[in-house]
């Protein structure tokens, strides 16, 4: 049977329900975390409605930003690890075929976007990790080259140096440090962007440089599909930004899908996998004095109906989305006012 561009198989056994015809939406929707607004959604909008699949676009996007020196949480200028060392994990999702591609751990190499990408098409594997990612990297033509910028080196070598007075490192002080240094201790960040194309078609991709001055090799929640993504043609996409691994025990972004195929809307659904996290958080060391979370998660989702949005654990967050009305930010729904 013949839904949209999809084709559905009837099991063997005839037993299921027939499935409910599936809407379109009118137009194509992107929405990714903060970070994507304006010119990674609106990109990646403009490259759908000039007809390039929406798995392309959406990583055309967040190449922009992973380009981006300034931005500390992907790509070049992200943020290392304690070793000084850029690490970068990144995963796609492609709903039209059903496949995917990541990579964990990659260094030297300022897309791993695109090398997920790469691994999608070009392997019969989904994810490849460290010296073996970038040696694919490589033979597939991605250049290496430092992604520690100047600034990124700053703020790491204030972390260093500031994290013991029992050791022999000195911090640098006044102007030699950069402004709201602290601010980037122990931050997630990372870019998802999640899109539906005219015909339902959905894609995704997450990227980032991963927790701040993390142990080395440490992986998050951003190359683990069902993890940090997840997308499933007949139903929508979701990713996932901040602590990877509240998202990796509950498989937050397959959840967040799981949920929408129960009919919920996107941010309903978002909100939903958000209580999950809270209700399997209970390690003593991950709880505020007044039992919540001590951290952050934020789900961005798009149905294939066109419908969206988002939910974080903690008010005050904001996500991206770019349709025919264009580029513009709206608000997280918080599952706590903070
Ligand atoms: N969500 C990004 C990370 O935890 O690495």
């Amino acid at each position: 049977m013949m839904l949209g561009s999809g084709c559905l198989v009837a099991p063997k056994s005839g037993s299921a329900a027939a499935p409910a015809v599936l809407r379109t939406p009118k137009h194509p929707v992107v929405v990714a975390s903060a970070n994507g607004h304006p010119a990674c959604v609106q990109t990646a909008l403009e490259k759908i409605l000039a007809g390039t699949p929406a798995i392309d676009a959406v990583v055309a996007g967040v190449t922009l930003v992973e380009d981006d020196p300034n931005d500390h949480s992907v790509g070049l200028g992200g943020l290392p690890n304690e070793d000084g060392e850029v690490e970068l994990d990144a995963s796609v999702m492609d709903g039209k075929s059903g496949l995917a591609g990541a990579v964990c751990s990659l260094r030297r190499i300022k897309n791993p976007s695109q090398v997920a990408l790469a691994v999608m098409r070009y392997t019969d594997h989904v994810l490849l990790s460290g010296e073996g990612a970038r040696a694919f990297a490589r033979a597939h033509g991605f250049v290496e080259q430092e992604l520690l910028t100047p600034e990124a080196r700053e703020i790491w070598l204030y972390w260093k140096s500031t994290m013991s007075d029992k050791d022999d490192w000195l911090p640098k002080t006044g102007k030699d440090v950069p402004a709201n240094v602290k601010a980037f201790f122990g931050i997630t960040g990372t870019i998802n962007c999640c899109a539906v194309d005219r015909d339902g078609n959905l894609a995704g991709v997450t990227t980032t440089s991963g927790l701040a001055f993390k142990i080395p090799g440490r992986v998050g929640d951003s190359p683990l599909i069902g993890a940090g993504l997840f997308v499933d043609n007949g139903v929508g996409a979701a990713g996932s930004t901040g602590r990877g691994e509240a998202n990796i025990v509950t498989a937050g972004s397959h959840t967040v899908v799981e949920f929408m195929r129960a009919g919920k809307h996107p941010k309903d659904a978002c909100l939903a996998a958000c209580k999950r996290i809270v209700e399997s958080t209970r390690a003593p060391h991950l709880l505020r004095a007044d039992g919540k979370p001590d951290f952050n998660v934020n789900y961005y989702a798009v149905d294939r109906q066109g419908r969206y949005g988002g939910a974080a654990l903690f008010d005050g967050g904001s996500f991206a989305v770019c349709d025919v009305k264009g580029p513009r930010t709206e608000k997280l729904e918080g599952l706590f006012d903070r």
